[in-house]
């Protein structure tokens, strides 16, 4: 469990250059409005290493009706259901944007079906402002029924779709709602996906105090936050146990000791989620405090205690 000390200096990631191991995990840094807000001080100090866009679906969504949140005793529920600009309005509006962002740009994206999906592949494998595209296959093929990440045989069938319409690196994003998440990081590694990252929210749900019926428009949520960060260093460990593509590793991360265990469980890389909400300059303290812990751990053994 000890990770190398050189863990938070520059990263290869699939043949892209990274200048720390931290990114942002999709839907919870809108990059747009962080530069409407800080102004070029955004692209000055970037907080992360990469940046991942929300999810891109074909068609344009409006996402789930309100209420959205709610705030848990170490985290959040959202059942915000990924309202965006469907492809062309992703193209026409936030790709030329998001491509003046001084990191490399990598675009998550979600099909219903896996012609959505290739459908999808193909429009960013010929853009070079792309540097990789991460699979949302957290939704149902509604052809089967079947959540596409639950099911190593539909992410297998997924990703030999796919896998062919591009050269560039290929993320699976795995969900943490499946019986055996090894077993879906295994049969996507074997079909040709680049890496694997994980864990995206765990299923849940609140109960209206005075109604007693569902607070979220959306009935149950995704929770993200401190309260899942135990469930995805265990995740992650057994993920990276199982296959040899780089992992990256999210779930719960407010400080650099937590990006550390993450690497240390075999994580290549962290994102930085919920904790951006909280606060928009996270991903950049998070990096600093590896970059201290993976000094002083290898100057002395003990960096871990400084954190
Ligand atoms: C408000 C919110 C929106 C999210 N939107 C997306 C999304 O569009 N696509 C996706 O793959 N994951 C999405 N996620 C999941 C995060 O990327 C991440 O996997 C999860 O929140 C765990 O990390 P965290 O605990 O650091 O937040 C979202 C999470 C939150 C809290």
């Amino acid at each position: 469990m000890t990770p190398p000390a050189a863990c938070a200096g520059p990263v290869d990631f699939c043949g892209v250059e990274l200048a720390h191991p931290i990114i942002n995990a999709s839907g919870t840094f809108d990059a747009i409005a962080a530069r409407r807000a800080f102004g070029d001080a955004l692209l000055e100090n970037f907080p992360f290493a990469a940046f991942v866009s929300k999810t891109v679906t074909v068609a344009p969504r409006q996402g789930n009706p309100p209420p959205r949140l709610w705030e848990l005793p170490a985290g959040l529920m959202n059942s915000i259901g990924l309202p965006n600009k469907g492809l062309d309005g992703y193209l026409a509006h936030d790709l030329p944007e998001l491509a003046r962002l001084p990191v490399p740009l990598i675009v998550n994206v979600m099909g219903f079906s896996r012609d959505e999906v290739s459908r999808l592949v193909t429009a960013f494998a010929e853009r070079d402002e792309v540097a990789a595209l991460e699979l949302n296959v957290s939704c149902p093929n509604v052809e089967t029924g079947l959540v596409m990440g639950a099911d190593p045989a539909e992410v297998a069938r997924l990703l030999s779709a796919v896998r062919p319409l591009t050269g560039k690196p290929l993320i699976v994003k795995l969900t943490p709602n499946a019986s055996d998440v090894p077993a879906v990081a295994v049969a996507a590694a074997r079909e040709g996906a680049s890496a694997v990252s994980l864990i995206n929210t765990i299923r849940g749900m609140a109960v209206h105090p005075r109604t007693g019926e569902p607070w979220l428009g959306g009935a149950t949520g995704g929770v993200s936050g401190p309260a899942v960060r135990a469930i995805a260093l265990a995740q992650v460990r057994s993920v990276a146990d199982a296959v040899d593509i780089p992992v990256i590793g999210m779930g719960g991360v407010t400080d650099g000791r937590h990006a550390h265990d993450l690497i240390g469980a075999g994580a290549t890389l962290v994102a930085v989620g919920t904790e951006s909400f909280r606060d928009p300059s996270a991903g950049g303290r998070i990096a600093s405090e590896l970059a201290l812990a993976a000094d002083a751990s290898h100057h002395s053994g003990r960096g871990l205690a400084k954190l």
